[in-house]
């Protein structure tokens, strides 16, 4: 597998100020790949130690999905620290790859990789209205960020609906494009579920709005063909649990790099997410579609 080189992050200081510092604990908790969503483990892979192929091996298969190999323009919607945008170009013959983010932080890291033939805008799927079409698209565990939590229940389909119409208008015809999200499952709720949630409120998720996968597949309708569904719960806990024994084996630098509480967040979040995995409230889906 070719292992595209990480950038390195100097910087100390605190978190929420300044990019190189977000840069810093990021490729700390999450490894040099800095990929933020789950990875693809083989039977008897050791977790932490592989993460870095598994999520390689994840975006790769992504890649092979969307049949994005040396396609000329592909886009990825949150794009993160462009992990994705550098292995398109670099590794799989793409020659130009996009990524959307409402992040400084991620563009000026991804600007930081001077690689000419991928480029971060800080802009919202919205905004986004390319001149040429996109040959794929990808959106890995951004949607979760589509639907603002404060949007009033009549408006969420048309939100959801407004998202894949922008998508599918960005898209030649029968250009496909793979997503990752997380979906709601179907565990009762308790007062522990109940407290849990409140406490992942403080988390990335905290502003976003989890879909159930029915809404979902009625706003693809007349967009998208639905090649693929496929239940990747487990591979979103297993990440979980690589970023909580880096976090764990490397928790004075964090504390350094974040603080004391940020990181006891970080470590409550990831226990909260693993459980909500293991008891099926959360999945992670990975849906493959065909732009009609
Ligand atoms: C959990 S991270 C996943 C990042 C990356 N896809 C990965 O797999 O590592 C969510 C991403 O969504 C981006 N995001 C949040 N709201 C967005 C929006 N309205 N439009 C585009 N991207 C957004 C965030 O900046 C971040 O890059």
């Amino acid at each position: 597998m070719t292992t595209v080189p990480g950038r390195s992050v100097p910087g100390l200081g605190t978190l929420r100020h300044h990019h190189e510092e977000s840069a810093a604990f990021h490729r700390l908790l999450l490894g040099p790949t800095m990929v933020c969503s789950g990875g693809y483990w083989e039977d008897g892979e050791r977790l932490t130690e592989t993460l870095d192929e598994a999520q390689e091996r994840k975006l790769d298969r992504f890649v092979e999905l969307a049949g994005a190999a040396g396609a000329r323009r592909v886009l990825d919607v949150g794009c993160g620290w462009g992990t994705l945008l550098n292995r398109l170009t670099i590794v799989h013959g793409v020659e130009q790859a996009v990524g959307l983010t409402p992040s400084r932080a991620e563009e000026q890291f991804i600007a930081g990789y001077a690689n000419p033939r991928i480029s971060a805008r800080v802009e919202s799927w919205e905004e986004h209205r390319p001149r040429d079409p996109y040959d794929a698209a990808f959106c890995i565990n951004a949607l979760e960020h589509v639907v603002p939590c404060a949007t009033p229940p009549h408006e969420r389909a048309e939100r959801y609906r407004a998202f894949f119409t922008a998508v599918a208008g960005a898209l030649r015809p029968d250009a496909r494009f793979v997503l990752h999200t997380l979906t709601v499952g179907a565990r009762p709720v308790d007062g522990r579920l109940l407290d849990e949630l409140r406490l992942l409120r403080c988390s990335g998720l905290g502003h976003g709005r989890i879909p159930h996968l029915h809404e979902l597949a009625r706003a693809t309708e007349g967009l998208f063909e639905v090649i693929e569904i496929v239940d990747e719960r487990e591979a979103f806990a297993m990440a979980c649990r690589a970023w909580s024994e880096r976090l764990a084996r490397c928790r004075d630098v964090a504390v350094v790099l974040a603080d004391e509480e940020a990181v006891a967040r970080v470590e409550r979040c990831l226990g909260i997410l693993v459980s909500a995995f293991e008891d099926k409230f959360f999945s992670n889906v990975r849906v493959t579609l065909a732009r009609l």
